[in-house]
């Protein structure tokens, strides 16, 4: 018979030296996995010694416990009438307020306004924050804007098809969800819900090495022809990811790896990290505060647990470099390789020296939450245009960052990418209203989408290229030094 455990009992065990916590209404003895929580320790000594299911939830896929903990660190169950009773929320006379049917909506804008309302302050902070101030946040957007379209008329507009192929797999759509974390954090229907959405419109979907769900649930229910990637971050334990691959390859649905370059290390992420000292501060359910609960009382001026992004990060490996990693990945997977996260030129350049391993990439400066500063998709795009444009007839470019609207969609197509990338789009989709939040969103992209191409008087997306764009006032700011890609080819020739 299981042991049943009182939650004062429990709340005593509130130190490094002896850390307990609770996880959907079992006790677990954590002390001697505090040291290799990828997540760092003091996470879960926030709350140690209390019921940590409803912070653990939304960011550990299911198994992961079997996985990380030994069979004897289960102590028992807890006795749920003991624990801590929540406050009950303050009345008011005003009747609550659920989010507006989604059909309401008409924009990414109001989208992402009634998500934000919708979410948890944690998983708001983690989704919209990134690095230092910001800046290249907004500019991914607002590089679409700079840049004008060139509409044709007296052309015959009655038709216009969205379809398109990504790495020879037909789609529905020329935009795709790209691997941001967490999804469950924002609405349990999670990446699973996503993937449904998806469904319906024949779209697909890159999983996150940090999605809140498995890959087998995500891929669950896909159609025969729905077509996935898998998001890569390299783990410094090789055999944490050599495993994932080793699932991955089984998942018939998944047809390509995709390697993340952007975010060797995170960038500094204020919002996400401000939010986590101040859940730290807050009193957990014990009604212990986290500062008296630690044995350590040497002052901690690193800040507090560095927030989701710190957490999901801790265990990368951060030494990834071309020579060393396409070998080992090679050892491990035969599917194709899509490198994401280049911002240069250069790098474009020596990933179209790695194919036929690599087929994609994916130009990204990581949702601004990597480098601040940092190009935008477009500068690079135009960057590979002006100093090496063979590549992009060797590998396919995918583009993703501050995508608002369909006109920024059909002006990255105009400029070669194959396809487009929605990070936090989809995420707001699924916060401001599950599955149909996410349909949504991918119907107003399509149709916007396609009114842009008709007033284009382009009929499909193969016929959209330069012809359409002005870019004048985004290429007078991109890179114009050297092309420095003499050195890289013969760097690279040595090597062979
Ligand atoms: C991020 C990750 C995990 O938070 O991709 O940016």
């Amino acid at each position: 018979m299981a042991k049943v455990f009182d939650a004062a009992e429990v709340a005593k065990h509130n130190t490094r030296e002896s850390c307990w916590v609770v996880l959907y209404g079992k006790v677990y003895d954590v002390t001697d996995f505090l040291s290799s929580h990828p997540g760092g320790a003091k996470i879960i000594l926030k709350l140690a010694g209390t019921d940590a299911t409803e912070e653990y939830d939304p960011i550990h896929p299911p198994g992961i416990l079997e996985e990380e903990l030994k069979p004897e660190a289960c102590l028992g169950t807890i006795d749920a009438k003991t624990m801590p009773k929540e406050e009950p929320a303050p009345e008011t006379s005003e009747p609550a307020q659920g989010p507006p049917p989604v059909e309401t909506l008409l924009n990414l804008d109001e989208i992402e306004e009634v998500a934000t309302k919708q979410v948890s302050q944690k998983a708001w902070a983690y989704y919209s924050s990134a690095s230092d101030d910001k800046f290249s946040k907004h500019f991914n957007n607002r590089i679409y804007q700079s840049i004008l379209l060139r509409p044709r008329v007296f052309v015959d507009c009655s038709r216009c098809e969205l379809d398109t192929t990504i790495l020879g797999h037909k789609v529905g759509l020329p935009f795709f969800i790209a691997p941001a974390a967490m999804a469950r954090l924002g609405h349990p229907a999670g990446e699973a819900g996503m993937a449904e959405a998806c469904r319906s419109f024949g779209a697909m979907q890159i999983i996150s090495n940090n999605a809140s769900m498995t890959p087998e649930q995500i891929v669950k229910d896909a159609a025969p022809d729905q077509v996935f990637g898998w998001q890569l971050y390299v783990q410094i334990d090789r055999k944490k990811s050599e495993a994932m691959l080793a699932r991955i390859n089984k998942l018939k649905a998944i047809k390509f790896i995709v390697l993340t370059l952007d975010a060797p290390v995170p960038g500094k992420r204020e919002d996400d990290e401000r939010n986590s000292m101040a859940g730290a501060a807050a009193p957990v359910p014990s009604g212990v505060k986290a500062a008296e609960r630690t044995s350590d009382d040497t002052p901690d001026v690193s800040g507090g647990s560095g927030g989701v992004g710190q957490q999901l990060f801790a265990g990368t490996d951060p030494s990834l470099r071309w020579q060393d990693t396409l070998p080992w990945l090679a050892q491990h997977t035969d599917l194709p390789i899509v490198l994401k996260g280049l911002q240069t030129h250069e790098d474009a350049y020596l990933a179209s020296l790695h194919t036929p391993q690599v087929k994609g990439i994916i130009l990204s400066n990581h949702g601004g939450r990597a480098l601040d500063t940092a190009p935008p998709a477009v500068h690079t795009l135009l960057e590979i245009r002006k100093y090496c444009p063979e590549v992009l007839d060797k590998l396919e470019i995918y583009v993703d960052g501050g995508i608002r609207r369909g006109t920024d969609i059909v002006k990255a197509l105009c400029l070669g990418a194959k396809a487009v990338g929605l990070g936090r789009a989809a995420l707001w989709g699924l916060a401001a209203g599950g599955v149909d939040g996410v349909r949504r969103t991918l119907q107003i992209l399509a149709d916007e989408s396609k009114t842009c191409m008709r007033l284009l008087g382009v009929e499909n997306v193969d016929s959209l290229g330069p012809q359409h764009v002005n870019t004048r006032m985004a290429e007078a700011q991109i890179y114009d030094g050297p092309s420095g890609l003499d050195s890289l080819r013969q760097a690279f020739k040595a090597r062979l």
